[in-house]
Order: C-alpha cells, then sequence, then structure tokens
C-alpha cells in the first residue's frame, strides 16, 4: 500500500469482526511501535496486548459512558495498550531538556500512530482512546509506579470502516515566514 494511501486511508473504526488477528500481523503492528523515533532514541514506550475479555471488560469501565469506543473494545479480539516510562523523554541526566518537561506524550503518540498505520496496512482497524481514567486503567493492568497508562485502541478486523470526517483545509494550518502569513 503506498504510504499517503496508507495515511489518508486510516479511519478509526469502532465496529469489529470477531475474528482472531494473526501472530504475524500483530507482530508486525509491533515492530512499527519498534522503529518510531523518539527523543535521543529512549523509546519510552512499552505495550500490553490484552485478550482476556473480563480484562476488557475491566478496560472499558474505565472509560466514560458515553465514548463511542466502548463496544468496540469488547468486540475487536485484542486490546493494545500504550504505557510510558516516565522522565525518559525530554530528560538529560534526570533534567528535563525544555520548558515542556516530559515528552512521553508525543513519543507515545508517534509510536502509537505507527502502531495504528501499520495495522491498517494488515488490513486491521485501530481506534486510539484517550478518553479514560488512566489511573483506574494502571490499576486493572498493574502498571507499576513511574509508568504511565497513556492511550489504548483495539485491534481487529474491521466490520464497518466510517466515510472520512472532514480536514481543515491545508491553507487553513499553514503559515509562510511568519505566523499568520498566508
Ligand atoms: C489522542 C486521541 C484520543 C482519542 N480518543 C478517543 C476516544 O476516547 N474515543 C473515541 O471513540 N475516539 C477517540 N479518538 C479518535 C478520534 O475521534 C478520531 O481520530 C478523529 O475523529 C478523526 O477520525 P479518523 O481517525 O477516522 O481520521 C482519539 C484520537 C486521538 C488522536
Amino acid at each position: 500500500m503506498d504510504l499517503m494511501e496508507t495515511i489518508m486511508g486510516r479511519r478509526s473504526v469502532r465496529s469489529f469482526a470477531p475474528d482472531p488477528v494473526p501472530e504475524e500481523k500483530l507482530q508486525k503492528v509491533l515492530q512499527a511501535v519498534q522503529w518510531a523515533p523518539s527523543w535521543a532514541n529512549t523509546q519510552c514506550w512499552e505495550v500490553i496486548v490484552v485478550k482476556e475479555q473480563g480484562t476488557k471488560t475491566e478496560l472499558v469501565e474505565t472509560l466514560s459512558s458515553n465514548n463511542p469506543a466502548r463496544e468496540a473494545i469488547l468486540q475487536a479480539p485484542l486490546t493494545l495498550i500504550v504505557i510510558a516510562i516516565e522522565g525518559k523523554a525530554g530528560f538529560k541526566k534526570g533534567e528535563a531538556r525544555t520548558d515542556k518537561g516530559d515528552w512521553y506524550m508525543f513519543d507515545c503518540g508517534l509510536a502509537m500512530q505507527n502502531l495504528c498505520l501499520a495495522a491498517h496496512a494488515e488490513g486491521l482497524g485501530t481506534v486510539i482512546v484517550g478518553s479514560f481514567d488512566a489511573a483506574k486503567a494502571a490499576v486493572v493492568l498493574q502498571v507499576p509506579q513511574g509508568k504511565v497508562v497513556v492511550a489504548l485502541t483495539p485491534l481487529g478486523f474491521p466490520e464497518k470502516v466510517p466515510a472520512p470526517p472532514k480536514r481543515k483545509e491545508i491553507e487553513e494550518f499553514v503559515y509562510y515566514k511568519q505566523y499568520g502569513r498566508r
């Protein structure tokens, strides 16, 4: 699949078939995480793969009752959870290098995007879920201190793929030379 086709064709999928994810496809998706860029190659991400329905049900309880991804987590055969190791991205010798502090959201975002694009290229669906109680999810997943649950996604074969939501025009977000100059 051509790169732009993959980028533009990926959708947030919230309806999944029950078919299992073949192990080689899962490994490709995890390899895409492995090769994501990161601050000074610190690779602050970790991933938990959940296939147990009981754990998925507990995770769903950490989402708000109106989160549209709830059902998707229960339907898809797998849920992948991206965890960040704190104090690595954006740090040197324990000191934050920028006024932005910990860059783990950025690096885990890159890892998650790689994951979603690789999944799409393999014919699999994902939907990034960020709106949930991360502290409660950490308890469910027994994530230790110093690590943060960042985001999760169901992973499986899409049953329904929604129409692409509208994007801003390029002219709406690009400036030339200085802010505000079109
Ligand atoms: C950081 C982040 C958090 C998100 N959280 C949720 C969520 O909690 N529930 C959900 O259903 N979709 C969530 N989404 C999916 C977005 O709604 C979706 O990406 C957006 O509407 C664009 O649609 P597309 O992914 O099909 O292009 C999230 C996306 C991102 C990038």
